[in-house]
């Protein structure tokens, strides 16, 4: 059997570890040989392969980012793009696909395997917002970026006695900012699901300081205050049709700065917390996911997606991850309140 392997959206630790375990026992246990897809759909739809074979998968366990490349592209969105995704699967003998990516590449594979075309998702972001998962790979990394930073920031805001807002990333969903603000001890976590009050902001920033401590806001990049809208980079959007965010940390410190008078910075993580080495926790996760995902393949248990529960891997439909997001529930952003102020 051929299989295809592809890595789609936005990059995240832990998917090379995927594409290996993939790769080494499809070969040594099923005797498969697999096509890389370069930059997502992209390589579908373009016939743009690359060798995937047990040497070109040695030593890319720790590597972070994928040697696949990614893209954001939408088959869906071109003309006759499914079309040629199905002539392009023909002339090259795959007979089945691994899709590896988040709502958006996940989604397409949904659309896909509607159509008929034999597809295995595998979940990954850093941003564990896809549903029917405890968690995806690269979360764990980028917590721990994240919070390693917020623990850096402590100490020079209180040398300065100045406010320290702190933006991750988190378009829809404000796990990384409830994680890491948590481990780190923010004293204010701000994430999408629940608008933001600036006056209440403020009133946790006047009362650490009032206790001799310099204050952490842990922002998400889609957390949005409760009378204004969200902020955005520019007009531009993706082939999903996403904007792209990024700014609220900014605008938060220079509105703190402005109510309170206290003189206040912003740091934006960015891309630092998708790049580099992903953690033991998500090498481990990666490569579990890798090997379910095979198994799928080998028992033509097409449409699914392999998910984690509680320590178990299993397999759930792909339409099932894909129908909504897995966003923060009230109750746990609650539990962190506890802290704030
Ligand atoms: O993969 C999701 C994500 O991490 C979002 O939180 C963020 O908005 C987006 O990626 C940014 O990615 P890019 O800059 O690659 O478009």
């Amino acid at each position: 059997m051929r299989v295809g392997v592809l890595t789609g959206g936005g990059d995240c630790p832990g998917l090379n570890a995927v594409i290996r375990a993939v790769v080494r026992k499809g070969v040594s246990e099923y005797g498969f040989d697999f096509v890389g897809f370069k930059d997502g759909w992209r390589g579908p739809l373009e016939a743009d392969t690359m060798t995937l074979d047990v040497a070109s998968v040695r030593g890319i366990l720790p590597r972070g980012g994928t040697i696949l490349g990614s893209s954001r592209t939408n088959p869906f969105s071109i003309d006759g793009g499914v079309d040629r995704i199905e002539g392009n699967f023909a002339s090259l003998g795959v007979d089945a696909l691994i899709a590896i990516g988040g709502e958006d590449t996940l989604g397409v594979a949904t659309k896909l395997a509607d159509h008929g075309l034999p597809v295995i998702g595998v979940p990954k972001t850093i941003d564990n917002d896809l549903n029917a998962t405890d968690y995806t790979f690269g979360f764990d990394t980028a917590v721990t970026i994240a919070t390693e930073a917020i623990d850096r920031l402590h100490t020079t805001a209180e040398s300065h006695h100045r406010v320290l807002v702190i933006e991750v990333m988190g378009r829809h969903a404000g796990w990384i900012a409830l994680h890491s603000g948590m481990a780190g001890g923010a004293n204010g976590i701000l994430i999408p699901e629940v608008p933001f009050d600036l006056d209440e902001v403020c009133g946790w920033v006047e009362s650490r300081f009032q206790s001799s401590y310099a204050p952490i806001i842990c922002v998400a990049e889609g957390a949005l205050p409760s009378d204004g809208d969200l902020i955005t980079k520019d007009a531009s959007r993706d082939a999903f049709g996403h904007v792209k965010l990024s700014g609220i940390g900014d605008w938060l410190a220079a509105a703190i700065e402005d109510r309170t008078g206290k003189e206040s910075r912003a740091a934006v993580l960015g891309h630092i917390q998708r790049g580099g080495s992903p953690t033991a926790f998500d090498r481990v996760l990666a490569t579990r996911f890798g090997l379910s995902a095979i198994d799928a393949i080998h028992d033509g248990d097409h449409g699914k997606m392999v998910a984690l529960r509680g320590t178990d891997i299993v397999r759930v439909p792909l339409a099932d991850a894909t129908g909504e997001l897995k966003t923060v529930p009230l109750a746990r952003y609650a539990e962190a309140s506890a802290f704030f102020g």
